[in-house]
């Protein structure tokens, strides 16, 4: 276990922002984490823990101790008539995790390629996208207690999750949230052998009707949200971005019909429980924000929810940004919205 001092973090964030880790051990195996909690000094210090910095903001040099998870190797761990039950460690690729079980023959994550980020994040902000939440092909997972080192295992109950939350995003206070207190090391999924595709989605079923696809498999719905993302959002190789920057926000369906007397074309969906959600995009586009930018910071031209770094953005001109967002889609909706990224430093 080596501490490293001074790192750059610049490529450790998808939004390319330039600040450094104090401190940072590379935890590529789980004893290397036991050795950090074996050592008195490392054990007391608070801890940051970074997987593919692809939901969040850097607004300067990081003090706590940075553990960056590096934990790899994906396998099938069980085969049986019900299903595939896969097992990835914390620090695998996301995409390609999903990449490998399409091509495997173990399909159900397709509808969620090309999300940025690490396996071990994928829980904790319950990612989803096209009609697939990470919840719904969630099995299980473990992570290691950082007071104590224990492994612990959690289920889908456990984890408390919501529409991009989970009990990893909640500060512990009131012995709901595990933020800061565990390290997932390796995630489970359950992937059904009746597998049917999840269509539904508008640009889903374009591309289906374009290309005259009746009964798509998974490959082709894997490739199809391929070719749809890179479309409307930027790689994050090229501009750096931290996906949708804002969570869609939900209202009541009475507040609904307000905005809609005044706002007839407010893009929403009903939900299983009554509430309605509001596309956040649609809002911010409404504002005027679209393919705007203030100082480095920038909206993007094709997706209003995405904020990108168009130079050498900080982390506080791109809350600048942010701030400025919510002001003047609270003015004129009366709706909060709420950023998904975690800000730190
Ligand atoms: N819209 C606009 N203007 C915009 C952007 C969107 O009018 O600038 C409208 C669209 O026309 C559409 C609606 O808003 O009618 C929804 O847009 P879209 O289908 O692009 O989805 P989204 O709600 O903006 C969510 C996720 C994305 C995910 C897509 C597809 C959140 C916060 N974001 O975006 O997730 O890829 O659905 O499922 O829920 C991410 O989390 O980083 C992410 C990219």
């Amino acid at each position: 276990m080596l501490v490293e001092k001074n790192v750059p973090l610049q490529p450790c964030n998808t939004f390319h922002i330039v600040a450094k880790a104090f401190s940072l051990v590379r935890v590529t195996q789980v004893t290397d984490l036991l050795e950090v909690l074996g050592d008195a000094h490392l054990r007391a210090q608070p801890k940051f823990i970074l997987g593919g910095g692809s939901n969040i903001v850097l607004t300067g040099d990081v003090k706590p101790l940075v553990l960056k998870v590096e934990i790899m190797g994906k396998r099938l761990l069980e085969e049986n008539p019900r299903g595939f039950i896969v097992e990835a460690g914390a620090g695998e690729n996301w995409h390609e995790l999903v990449a490998w079980t399409v091509q495997q023959g173990y399909p159900g994550l397709e509808n969620m390629a090309l999300i940025p980020g690490t396996v071990g994040a994928s829980p904790v902000q319950n990612i989803g996208a096209y009609g697939v939440e990470f919840q719904d092909r969630f099995h299980s997972l473990d992570a290691i207690d950082l007071q104590t080192g224990q492994e612990l295992r959690l289920d889908a109950a456990q984890c408390g999750f919501g529409y991009r939350d989970s009990v990893f995003k909640h500060a512990s206070s009131g012995g709901f949230g595990l933020k800061d207190r565990v390290m997932i090391i390796r995630v489970r999924f359950f992937l059904p052998k009746a597998w049917k595709p999840v269509l539904g989605y508008a640009e889903l079923d374009r591309k289906m009707a374009e290309q005259g696809v009746t009964h798509p498999t998974a490959a082709w719905i894997f490739d199809a949200v391929c070719a749809i993302r890179r479309h409307k959002l930027p790689d994050p190789a090229v501009l750096g971005n931290a996906g949708s920057f804002f969570k869609n926000p939900t209202v009541t369906p009475e507040q609904c019909a307000d905005i809609i007397q005044r706002e007839p074309r407010i893009v929403h969906y009903r939900l299983d429980d009554g509430a309605v959600k509001l596309a956040a995009g649609w809002l911010i586009e409404a504002c005027g924000w679209k393919g705007k930018s203030v100082g480095n910071a920038g909206v993007y031209e094709r997706q209003a929810l995405v904020l990108v770094n168009r130079g050498q953005a900080t982390g506080g001109e791109v809350m600048t940004l942010a701030g400025a967002i919510q002001t003047s889609v609270y003015e004129r909706f009366g709706i909060k919205l709420e950023p998904e990224p975690v800000v730190v430093g």
